[in-house]
Order: C-alpha cells, then sequence, then structure tokens
C-alpha cells in the first residue's frame, strides 16, 4: 500500500425515506436562505421537486430556485448560479439530480465566495478554493458517485474543455433508490456503465500489485455486472438499484483509491469527447473502455485476467473483454462512436481535436501517446 490519509466529509442517507430524515437532521444546521438547484424538470414530473419543497418549508427555509442545469453542465451555467447565490445571499445550495447537478454546484459554491474566475484561478494560478457555500446532494440518478467527492465536471464551451475543477464537497448525501425509478432504461445502464469504468480505471492504476483496494474494486465490478444483468431481466429490481446506488457511491468515495494510484486515462479521452460533441459520459466510456483496455493489455495482462477471473468468471484476459464487450452489447449501449448522440457528426478530424486535447495519464498501465489515443478513437468509429 501506498501511504494515505482518509477522513470523510460527507455524511450518506441511504434507503428509502432517505430525503425526510436527512433534511429534518440537517436543516437546522444551516442558514435560512436555501438554494434548490435541479436540471430539466425531471424532478417536477415525477414528484420529487414537491417532496424536497414541502420539507424545506416545513424546516422555515427561504427557497431560491436555480433550474435548467443540463447533462454536461456549462461553465456559463456555473457563472450564472453563482451570481445568483451571491445576488439572494444564499446560505446553503440542496443538488437534487444526478453527476451534473451535483458538479454544477460543487463549483457555484465555491465561485460564489471568490472574487476570483474560479477557472483562471485553478488552472492559471494553480491554487484552490478554501472553502464554499455549504451544501448537500439529493441523487436521483445513480453513476458518477459525484455525490461523494469535491471534484467536478464542467464542461467550458468557448475553451472546448471539459474537466475536473475543484469545488466543494457535499456535507450530506440522500441516496434514495426509489427516487430513481423514474430514470429512462439507457441512463440506468448508462450511470452504471460509468461506475464499472471507474472502479476499473481505479484498479488499473500502475501501482503495487497487492493491494486490498484492487480486491475491494474487483468487488465492485463484480456487484456492478451482476445488478446490471438483473435491470436487463427487471428494470424496476429496486433491489438492484439499490445495490448499483451504493456500487456508485463506493466508487467515488476515495475507499477503492487507498494506497494506490489510478488511470483515468479513459475518462480524461472521453471528456475531451464530451467537449467535442455533448455525448452522454456512460455512453461514451461504452465505446471507448473496451477499445483502450486492448490497446495496453499486454502492459497489465496479469491484472486483466483476475478482472476477467473475478468479475466474469472468464478464463483468459482476451476472454474477460469479450464479456465486457458482450454487457455493452446486451445493456444496447453504444458501441461506436456513431452510436453516440452527438452534437456533431463524429469525423476522424474531431477525433484528432479530442485526442489533441486529452490529458495524457502517467500512472495507468502504461503511458499513451497523443497518436495512439487518436488510433484509439479512431478504432472506435
Ligand atoms: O435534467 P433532468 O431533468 O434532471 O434530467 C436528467 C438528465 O436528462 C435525467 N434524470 C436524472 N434523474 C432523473 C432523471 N430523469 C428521470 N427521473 C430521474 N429521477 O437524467 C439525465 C442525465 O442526468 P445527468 O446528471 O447528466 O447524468 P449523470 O448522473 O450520468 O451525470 C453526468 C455528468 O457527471 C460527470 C459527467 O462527466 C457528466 O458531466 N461526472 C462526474 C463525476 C464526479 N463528479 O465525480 C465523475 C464521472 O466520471 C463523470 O465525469
Ligand atoms: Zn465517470
Amino acid at each position: 500500500m501506498n501511504s494515505f490519509t482518509y477522513s470523510y466529509p460527507t455524511k450518506v442517507y441511504f434507503g428509502q425515506g432517505a430525503a425526510e430524515k436527512a433534511l429534518s437532521e440537517e436543516l437546522s444546521k444551516v442558514g435560512s436562505t436555501v438554494m434548490l438547484a435541479y436540471g430539466g424538470g425531471s424532478i417536477k414530473k415525477n414528484g420529487i421537486h414537491g417532496e424536497i419543497v414541502s420539507l424545506l418549508k416545513k424546516a422555515g427555509k427561504e427557497i431560491v430556485e436555480f433550474y435548467g442545469i443540463m447533462p454536461n453542465p456549462t461553465y456559463a451555467k456555473v457563472q450564472e448560479g453563482a451570481a445568483l447565490a451571491r445576488e439572494r445571499h444564499v446560505d446553503f445550495i440542496l443538488a437534487v439530480g444526478g453527476g451534473s447537478v451535483i458538479d454544477c454546484c460543487k463549483v457555484i459554491s465555491a465561485q460564489s465566495l471568490l472574487n476570483t474566475d474560479i477557472w483562471d484561478m485553478e488552472f492559471t494560478s494553480h491554487a484552490f478554493p478554501a472553502g464554499g457555500i455549504p451544501m448537500g446532494a439529493v441523487i436521483t440518478a445513480s453513476g458518477t458517485g459525484a455525490e461523494m467527492n469535491c471534484g467536478a465536471v464542467i464542461t467550458h464551451e468557448e475553451k472546448k474543455w471539459k474537466g475536473g475543477i475543484w469545488g466543494t464537497a457535499a456535507a450530506f448525501a440522500v441516496l434514495d433508490p426509489d427516487y430513481t425509478t423514474s430514470v429512462p432504461p439507457m441512463q440506468v445502464l448508462s450511470g452504471a456503465f460509468d461506475t464499472l469504468s471507474h472502479a476499473i480505471e481505479t484498479y488499473l492504476g500502475n501501482s503495487d500489485a497487492d493491494n486490498v483496494s484492487d480486491d475491494v474494486a474487483l468487488a465492485v465490478m463484480r456487484n456492478t455486472v451482476v445488478n446490471m444483468r438483473r435491470l436487463l431481466a427487471d428494470i424496476n429490481d429496486i433491489q438492484a438499484r439499490s445495490n448499483l446506488m451504493w456500487d456508485s457511491a463506493m466508487a467515488e468515495n476515495g475507499i477503492l483509491k487507498a494506497g494506490r494510484l489510478t488511470d483515468f486515462q479513459v475518462h480524461q479521452i472521453e471528456h475531451q469527447l464530451g467537449a467535442y460533441t455533448d455525448c452522454n459520459h456512460g455512453q461514451g466510456l461504452a465505446v471507448i473502455q473496451p477499445v483502450y483496455c486492448r490497446h495496453i493489455l499486454e502492459a497489465a495482462r496479469e491484472k486483466f485476467t483476475r478482472f476477467a477471473k473475478v468479475v466474469f468468471d472468464a478464463e483468459s484476459a482476451e476472454a474477460g473483454l469479450d464479456e465486457l464487450e458482450a454487457l455493452i452489447r446486451q445493456c444496447k449501449l453504444p458501441a461506436k462512436m456513431s452510436d453516440l448522440k452527438s452534437t456533431v457528426v463524429i469525423t476522424p478530424e474531431v477525433l484528432q481535436k479530442v485526442a489533441d486535447t486529452s490529458n495524457l495519464i502517467q500512472t495507468g498501465p502504461r503511458e499513451l501517446t497523443r497518436d495512439e489515443i487518436y488510433e484509439i478513437l479512431c478504432e472506435c468509429l
């Protein structure tokens, strides 16, 4: 194991009725003006908005609504939220949604208390925010694990950049599997694939081989696959959704990363693909992950063999990756670039730009060149 310090800022309320329990315990600790932040309106249709509003009112809070946070949230939306939070003297932010809403709020929180532009601060001055408006997260679509960390993935449209900005971690998170029942099946499975990818990418980090974190990562991967298959049999299987919701949190709460380095090269490539195409994150990963894994297989053959055995009961590294591809097909997740919903036609020229701007990771099985990233992306066409 590498040395590490582990401590966690987010209190998790898991299970049916978790929102009522969490809000009745937590809201007394926060100021009177609460920003209720959400996405494009799914929470109005499924009744979650009404439930949360009545809990906020019961706690005597003044509500400032901030909505329209889009999938792949933009930097402009962050700035809009921060301006509103300042103008209305917001004391607490309650993010209700999937990874996009939570990430947007993490940066709204930090940006609201800064006199400087947070992107410039982090990427030009290499300084990080010391605090932010406190926030909580109510998960309505799981997969990203965004509720369990302070990193936010934001798209800066002018810079054609999608990547991590350091924001505020939620003080508490509500994980009620019932809140996910209205999520469209394809989004449920895309989210689950994202979780699987987080665990794979953590496991592929190039630090020591004999590591308890790897055993936990493999267990999370296996459980994610088992429960994705359960959902294929019955998309409303609430036990499967519960397991996937906790798998999602487990993959991003630092437990799998304790004492080891991580890879996350596929995520870096997918994020830039998102910057150019606005594609769905989990679906972009489903396209790139298997091709990447085959590309670097020889640099991590032993690990891929273990992955094959533990996650898929398959005999060889190659057979494990065959199973991964079969899972993608069974879930009807995109397997090629042309299957992705994109704002532009995905041509080799677009992929060249993605390859030229993706972060290169040095802690994976082996470092890729930009030419290799382009090759991998073109194989996905
Ligand atoms: O906008 P609304 O109306 O809420 O609709 C959303 C959205 O269209 C819908 N949805 C959410 N809950 C629902 C629901 N529809 C019906 N019923 C519900 N209960 O689902 C759609 C997708 O939502 P989104 O939040 O975009 O999905 P996801 O949770 O997959 O988040 C994706 C974002 O998170 C980033 C991704 O890059 C992407 O920007 N990530 C964040 C990470 C982190 N902070 O740790 C890690 C990940 O690797 C990832 O990069
Ligand atoms: Zn992800």
